[in-house]
């Protein structure tokens, strides 16, 4: 927890007065909004947008003021986490089920900060199941192409219920080992009947903040 803290803090030292601020969701996300929470309180003047309801909620909450896409055109600055990181800065997201709200954010933004701790830099992408969102209406079609994609397609499901995305969508979790190729990958998920949007994020972040177990923090640009 320590090192997703650090990395999400240091992010925030990028927020200037008058920036608009996307808002990441998830654990690591949610030591950066705590942040600005407080700077927010010490007299920040910033707005912000939400990748999710439950950081919506915390942002309301910490006096964070919120705006929406009607009342702008271009985020400053998004600071999220990501659940795998490669070398060339390509992600998986959507482990808390929020992709396409961060996807939406990310790309109405001038810059994407991603924070995470250092378990979550590989190698190669994979590892973990890549989330893909799908609407309800013949999901089990969905499924079933996901599944020739090569992949081990799981349908989301917590406390016995499948689970339900902002969006009300269902989340599938994809499990590919690994991921030679997002590019291609990422274009033939999306081309799918029923996928919403997949959790590969490529060429979207220049700045990955990387939090170490021992207190170390790193900036990769
Ligand atoms: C939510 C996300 C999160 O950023 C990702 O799952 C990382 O979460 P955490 O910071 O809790 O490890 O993409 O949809």
């Amino acid at each position: 927890m320590e090192a997703k803290r650090i990395a999400a803090e240091r992010a925030v030292d990028d927020v200037r007065d008058g920036m608009i601020v996307g808002l990441g969701t998830g654990s690591t996300a949610y030591y950066a909004i705590q942040r600005l929470g407080r700077l927010v309180q010490q007299g920040l003047s910033i707005q912000a947008i939400a990748t999710s309801l439950q950081s919506e909620q915390l942002a309301t909450q910490l006096g964070i003021p919120l705006v929406s896409f009607s009342e702008m055109t271009e985020l400053d600055l998004t600071i999220d986490g990501a659940d795998e990181v490669d070398s060339a800065f390509n992600l998986i997201k959507g482990g808390g089920g929020a992709l396409l709200r961060e996807k939406i954010v990310a790309a109405a933004s001038k810059q994407l900060t991603i924070v995470v701790d250092e378990h979550k830099v590989v190698r190669q992408l994979g590892k973990f199941a890549l989330p893909v969102e799908i609407v309800k209406f013949g999901y089990e079609a969905t499924i079933r192409k996901l599944f020739q994609l090569g992949c081990e397609p799981i349908l989301r499901a917590r406390d016995g219920e499948l689970y339900v995305t902002d969006n009300g969508n269902y989340i599938v979790d994809c499990s590919f080992n690994q991921i030679a190729a997002p590019v291609e990958l990422h274009r033939e998920l999306n081309l799918i009947p029923g996928v919403v949007d997949n959790g590969l994020f490529v060429g979207m972040t220049k700045k990955v903040i990387v939090g170490y177990d021992n207190g170390d923090v790193q900036v990769l640009e």
